[in-house]
């Protein structure tokens, strides 16, 4: 007996039409050329997966001073907004949808990743204790502590929105569906969220309200460049990635709820702690978030087919979004579809490489 799973049931996000509640979440794959724009080998690997009712790109920086990791893409140049076009074509004429993920690092950087070697930004001189980033050094790619950061000037900040504000710009030039903004993982917009790497006695630093300045502000300059209906906000309440330690983490996460709710943003998308060391969020945190944020709502973290139904069922989500099985299961909306087996991901061939592990995954078809 064969019964339609509510993850392949459609979904219309903010007056968008998706054909199913299968989303793939935003990876990072570090496989950007030079000039920090994605491949044809990137366009071939995201239209692979164009079956996901959304697919969210790897975080892509606003502007050079928002880059953390060698190998990233970025959509502040020319250059990078013409060769997201062509990946976004490639996914839309394999019949899917794409969000872009924006993104700025802050403190998660080194010198030798920002332009003319130049110290990370945070909103705070906090360094983190033992985050890490790639760095091309003597010949070779390799890991590194992160440096200390230098706090951002108030006039800094309001560059900040700008360059969101133009990398959206770009973005729908490129044709993307969807905007997502990243404040989740530890990167800038995190870090002014959060207790322990928020320091500030300015108008971002202090209040719950204040540290949510800088993500409201750049959600409304966002919204005014590709519309509200059309932006989506990442959060990651409770999250320990990359020396996080937020002692009001879910004050604000209900808070963010029902801001974003109130600027009638198409999605909220919670990325669950407990794939980098936290603990997972309990049912009852969930369904608090449910009540906070009434558009679609995403929750994404070591969920399997099961597992993510159920939130479906329970009418805590309203889609579900992958990540490594999505690495690995390029058709994973057919595989669900079928129950098939699924592949393994190999986290050897996360970062960096070629084709090996980014676009040779089998299907089942
Ligand atoms: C290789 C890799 C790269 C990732 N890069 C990003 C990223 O660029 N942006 C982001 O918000 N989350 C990123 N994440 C987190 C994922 O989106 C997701 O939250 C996490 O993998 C947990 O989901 P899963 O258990 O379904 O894999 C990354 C995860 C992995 C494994």
């Amino acid at each position: 007996m064969n019964r339609i799973s509510p993850l392949l049931q459609p979904i219309t996000i903010a007056g968008t039409p998706l054909k199913n509640r299968v989303f793939m979440a935003p990876m990072t794959r570090m496989r950007a050329n030079g000039a920090e724009c994605p491949t044809l080998l990137t366009a071939r690997y995201y239209a692979q997966r164009a079956t996901a009712g959304l697919i969210v790109t790897e975080a892509t920086q606003v502007c050079a001073q928002g880059k953390g990791y060698f190998g990233t893409p970025g959509i502040y140049t020319d250059v990078q907004e013409a060769a997201w076009g062509r990946v976004v074509k490639a996914v839309h004429e394999a019949g899917g949808r794409i969000a872009m993920q924006l993104w700025h690092v802050g403190r998660i950087s080194h010198s030798l990743n920002q332009p003319d070697g130049a110290q990370p930004v945070a909103p705070s001189a906090v360094a983190t204790r033992r985050a890490k980033v790639s760095v091309f050094k003597d010949g070779r790619i390799q890991e590194v502590l992160c440096e200390p950061p230098r706090e951002l000037l108030g006039d800094e900040v309001t560059v900040i929105v700008s360059q969101y504000a133009t990398a959206a710009k770009r973005a729908k030039r490129a044709g993307f569906d969807f905007i997502e903004i990243h404040a989740a993982n530890g990167y800038l917009i995190n870090q002014f969220l959060s207790t322990n790497t928020n320091l500030r006695a300015d108008r971002y630093g202090g209040s719950i309200e204040n540290r949510a300045r800088l993500l409201h502000e750049i959600v409304d300059a966002v919204s005014l460049v590709v519309g509200a209906d059309k932006v989506g906000v990442r959060i990651s309440p409770n999250g320990v990635f990359n020396d996080i330690s937020d002692s009001e983490a879910e004050q604000m996460a209900y808070f963010l709820g029902h801001s974003l709710d109130a600027k009638e943003v198409a999605y909220l998308h919670v990325a669950e702690p407990d794939w980098a060391g936290g603990a997972a969020l309990t049912m009852s945190v969930r369904r608090r978030l449910r009540e906070t944020f009434k558009g679609c709502l995403v929750f994404c973290g070591n969920f399997d087919q099961k597992s993510a139904e159920e939130l479906l069922i329970q009418n805590v989500a309203d889609a579900m979004a992958f990540g490594r099985l999505y690495i690995a299961n390029p058709d994973l909306v057919a595989r669900f579809l079928s129950a098939a087996e699924l592949n393994v991901a190999d986290p050897l061939t996360y970062y960096f490489g070629n084709g090996n592990g980014y676009t040779d995954y089998p299907t089942i078809g």
